[in-house]
């Protein structure tokens, strides 16, 4: 006979849906606010879509209601100056900080309504492709509608939007005040693939606040299509050279890549850096820009759109990034070793517990080079730091030179190590391309896409 107390088969209807109920109420997570428990407790029907839809239109007509009142009690002069037509709010806040010094315009509330309907109907849209995420979607629908009575108010453009913003890429404008940078150490040499993967990785950095990028070719002098790439980027950096030593460019099989471009970048951020995060990413990888910035990692791709226009929440809960580093940060990369993966373990109560990476190799730690990033203090107070020339062991060879440093003081980023934010792309080698017949196209534009490609 089966007693009411086994937990996986429940004795009859007074025990089983109790239990059931139980389990399928989990208590909602903090950021869902006071709208947290009902959304939870319609999960997993179809009502919960419709209840959304009712609440954005509800919110719609809230909102209508509250501007109009806002737009009858300011005088027009002291609206500040928007973009006509149904561009989206967003786009207008940038119009805001691009068109700064303009003579406002008159406020028409038409085209405010326009848009704030605009705003509604776009969340409305995006709640309705996927049933699964309604009830995520819809606690965003109820922020985003928040932020844009807001933002609808008739006030300035943000404060870290001074004039100093004149471009709103967060790359490229002076970062705000007590934003220290993020150094992006990045070596690299001349190859097929080296300006595509270069032009890729710009653009990321593009989305990062207060990127510093260090490029270091291995070559004796600096090449022009660096040079070039990194002046039409905007970013902020370093362009610097660091030939790989003779005697190991003469070795057979594997060569330490990268290691004399590195020490160099060290040795920069040791007479120049104060403060800051360092980060070593080769030209090779993809990175989710969240991996460096305050955005929580479940706003996804909403933080790329948030970032571009300036309106990165501050939040408290840091624990994704690599910005808030003390000392040295680790994280998971994909696509890495036979495993697909190099990451830090982690328990379920947070607590590290050791690695995991297709090759250990008697290694200390055995991790990704685009897998920590390491505070410019710490290195300073680490004065021997260094990266050694050992193929294979070049993360853990620099990871033990920060000695007294042990494995289990790593702080642990990407949500305690559960998410994926940085791969291990390698682009498929290419063949260098054969000699222009100059004799035929010296007079022609191919002349100058030689000098391009490798
Ligand atoms: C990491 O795990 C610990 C223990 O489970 C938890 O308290 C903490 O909130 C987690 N941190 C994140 C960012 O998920």
């Amino acid at each position: 006979m089966v007693t009411a107390s086994t937990p996986l088969h429940p004795a009859g209807p007074a025990g089983g849906p109790q239990q059931q109920q139980q389990q399928q109420q989990p208590s909602p997570p903090p950021s869902w606010g006071p709208w947290g428990h009902r959304l939870r407790a319609l999960n997993s029907t179809r009502v919960h879509r419709m209840w959304l839809l009712m609440c954005a239109a509800g919110l719609l007509v809230l909102a209508q209601y509250r501007v109009s009142t806002l737009l009858a009690a300011v005088p027009a002069a002291a609206s500040p100056p928007l973009a006509t037509g149904r561009a989206a709010p967003d786009e207008q806040v940038a119009g805001v900080v691009v068109a700064g010094g303009h003579t406002p315009a008159p406020w028409p509330s038409s085209v405010t309504m326009d848009t704030l309907e605009e705003a509604v109907r776009l969340s409305v849209e995006r709640l309705a492709q996927n049933d699964d995420m309604a009830a995520v979607l819809g606690a965003r629908l109820l922020r985003e509608v928040a932020s844009h009575l807001q933002l609808h108010a008739p006030t300035s453009a943000p404060a870290d939007c001074s004039q100093q913003c004149a471009d709103v890429l967060p790359g490229r404008a002076v970062p705000p005040p007590g934003t220290d940078p993020i150094y992006v150490i990045t070596p690299t040499y001349r190859r097929p693939e080296q300006l595509p993967e270069l032009t890729r990785m710009a653009q990321t950095l593009l989305l990062v606040r207060a990127a510093h990028w260090l490029v270091i070719e291995d070559a004796k002098e600096p090449s022009k299509q660096i040079a070039q790439l990194l002046e039409r980027s905007g970013l902020r950096f370093e362009h610097l050279t660091a030939a790989m030593p003779e005697q190991y460019k003469k070795k057979r099989g594997a060569k330490p890549k990268g290691v004399a471009q590195r020490n160099r970048a060290l040795q920069w951020l040791r007479a120049n850096a104060t403060a800051g995060v360092f980060y070593f990413a080769d030209d090779d990888n993809t990175y989710d820009v969240a991996i460096f910035d305050e955005v929580r990692i479940t706003d996804g791709w909403e933080a790329v759109r948030e970032a571009v226009l300036w309106r990165v929440e501050r939040r408290s809960s840091v624990s994704v990034q690599i910005r808030s580093t003390k000392r040295v940060s680790m994280f998971p990369v994909g696509l890495c070793t036979k495993f697909g993966l190099s990451t830090p373990v982690v328990s379920s109560a947070g607590a590290f517990v050791g690695f995991y990476d297709g090759w250990i190799g008697g290694r200390k730690f055995p991790v990704d080079m685009a897998g920590f990033a390491v505070s410019v203090k710490f290195l300073h107070m680490r004065p021997k730091a260094t990266m050694p020339y050992a193929p294979g062991f070049e993360e853990d060879g620099f990871l033990r030179s920060l000695a007294p440093f042990e494995p289990k003081e790593i702080e642990l980023k990407a949500d305690n190590c559960t998410k994926v934010m940085v791969w291990h792309t390698q682009t498929k080698a290419n063949a260098p391309s054969p000699p222009l017949d100059m004799a035929k196209y010296n007079q022609t534009n191919l002349a100058v896409l030689k000098t391009i490609i490798v």
